[in-house]
């Protein structure tokens, strides 16, 4: 016979607590799993100039770019959807998060472009799949995927010299109505944070945009982690913060371009890193959801560049 531990039961460590609140949280949180070797890159695939070292020499660049780099990146965000799009249709309970990372590094390739997070400060695969409480930065391992799991694919590629990026987070099977509200909500906060894109604001307007929606559904918004410029270089050191910053006062211009990637929590905003040195967590172990787009700013509000193909 086997025992179903229900959420409000005693725990059985005998604390006297109920299972909910002691032991039930460290049961399901997401462990370490095992890498798989590095899959190579072929010759023929232009590299960003970090790809052996792991160091980009170049680290910042114009925050407006010239109609040609736009282009170009319009182009680097369309791959970059389209790859995230392939990757998600494989998501499935017992897939593991490495088989993602297979899709992705071939769905990269297949379109000649390199994947921007292999080796990125050595950063070890092609994509990253944050699960569950893991807030960004999972590193694809072995662990399966289970039903009733939410997971974020953040591909970004490298192509004619610039980078796409872009992300989304997907239900696993069935999942619980917080984990969907979640969800929803995360990605409203992104659409909302690109509303509040106009030439003459600062920056800071995305954030207060973001952080009213998601503090009125009781949630919270992650600090540790911000939007960033992007172009030639992967992060170019402009910060887009998903809170209200008072001290993010650039002001954005046309043909200025940038990632909007919020981050919400169901319980506290507060993030714990894992001794990998990449994978962030909450650090109470309570749910979270992601959403980025890359955009530039024109005369009127944001171009997406990162729109899912139809
Ligand atoms: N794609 C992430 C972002 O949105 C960055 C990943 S860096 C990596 O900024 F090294 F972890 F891949
Ligand atoms: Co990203
Ligand atoms: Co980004």
């Amino acid at each position: 016979m086997t025992t179903v531990v229900r959420a409000n039961d005693l725990c059985w460590c005998g604390s006297g607590r109920k299972y909910k609140r002691c032991h039930k949280d460290s049961a399901e949180r997401v462990r370490p799993g095992q890498q798989s070797p590095t899959r190579p890159v072929p010759p023929a695939i232009a590299r960003p100039d970090y790809a052996e070292s792991g160091r980009p020499v170049l680290t910042s660049e114009p925050l407006v770019k010239d109609a040609a780099t736009i282009e170009a990146m319009r182009r680097a965000g369309r791959l970059a959807a389209e790859v995230l799009a392939v990757t998600a249709a494989a998501i499935a309970p017992g897939v593991t998060t490495d088989q993602l990372d297979r899709v992705c590094h071939r769905a990269c390739l297949d379109r000649g472009a390199y994947p921007s997070p292999l080796n990125y400060h050595g950063y070890p695969k092609s994509v990253c799949t944050s699960v569950n409480e893991v807030i960004c930065h999972g590193i694809p391992d072995s662990r399966p995927l289970r039903d009733g799991d939410i997971v974020n694919i953040d591909v970004t590629v490298f192509i004619d010299g610039v980078h796409g990026d872009t992300n989304a987070t997907y239900p696993v099977g069935l999942i619980d109505p917080d984990s969907a509200r979640l969800i929803t909500v995360t990605a409203e906060c992104l659409e909302l944070g690109i509303q509040a894109v106009r030439p003459g604001r600062p920056v800071s307007d995305i954030g207060r945009a973001i952080q009213a929606r998601a503090e009125a559904e009781g949630f919270g918004v992650v600090r540790n982690f911000v939007g960033h410029g992007i172009g030639r270089v992967f992060h170019n050191g402009l910060a887009i913060p998903h809170y209200y910053d008072p001290s993010a006062t650039t002001i954005m211009e046309p043909g200025m371009t940038f990632t909007i990637e919020p981050m919400i929590t169901m319980g506290s905003w507060q993030a714990s890193m894992w001794p990998d040195g990449w994978t962030a967590v909450t650090a109470d172990g309570g749910r979270t959801a992601q959403f980025e787009h890359m955009m530039v700013v024109t005369d009127q509000g944001a171009d997406v560049l990162t729109r899912p193909p139809v």
